[in-house]
């Protein structure tokens, strides 16, 4: 199903200079990139953005991390977005992610896992609303060529 994802290269990726990686990985699996942005987080911001996990023995340190250094906003589109995504992006922790995803190519860390998405339409839709406003996403009805649908 055509749909849109939330993704952000945190500060380790970015720090590491796997903005272009990322990308291109999402590119050649056939995913429309609708919207960017870079920004340091603000403290506020990320507290809204973790809210769920408020209160869990990492929070503290998840917001120290991501609030620590640049980070990368996008908005993806294409067929099964979010869990395509996910996916790609592999387990949580890097020790358990596989071979081949971001994270099990890339990574070494639980908290410094290098990359975010979405984990249902639900939580994209809040997500992208948390940093996107509508002009800021390219408008059309879909960019997803037919022959990836
Ligand atoms: P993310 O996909 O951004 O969603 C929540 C983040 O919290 C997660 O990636 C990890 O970076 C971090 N996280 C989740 N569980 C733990 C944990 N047990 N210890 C440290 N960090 C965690």
């Amino acid at each position: 199903m055509m749909e849109r994802t939330f993704v952000m290269i945190k500060p380790d990726g970015v720090g590491r200079g796997l903005v272009g990686e990322c990308i291109r990985r999402f590119e050649q699996r056939g995913l429309v990139l609708l919207a960017i942005k870079m920004q340091c987080l603000s403290v506020e911001r990320a507290a809204l953005h973790y809210k769920e996990h408020e209160g869990k023995p990492f929070y503290e340190g998840l917001i120290a991390f991501i609030t620590s250094g640049p980070t990368l906003q996008m908005v993806w589109e294409g067929n099964d977005a979010v869990a395509q995504v996910r996916k790609m992006n592999g387990a949580t922790n890097c020790l358990e992610a596989g071979p081949g995803t971001i994270r099990g190519d890339f990574g070494l860390s639980m908290q410094k896992n290098l990359i975010h998405a979405s984990d249902s339409r639900e939580t994209a839709a809040r997500e992208i609303g948390l940093y996107f406003s509508d002009e800021e996403i390219v408008s059309t009805k879909s960019l997803c060529p037919e022959w990836l649908c």
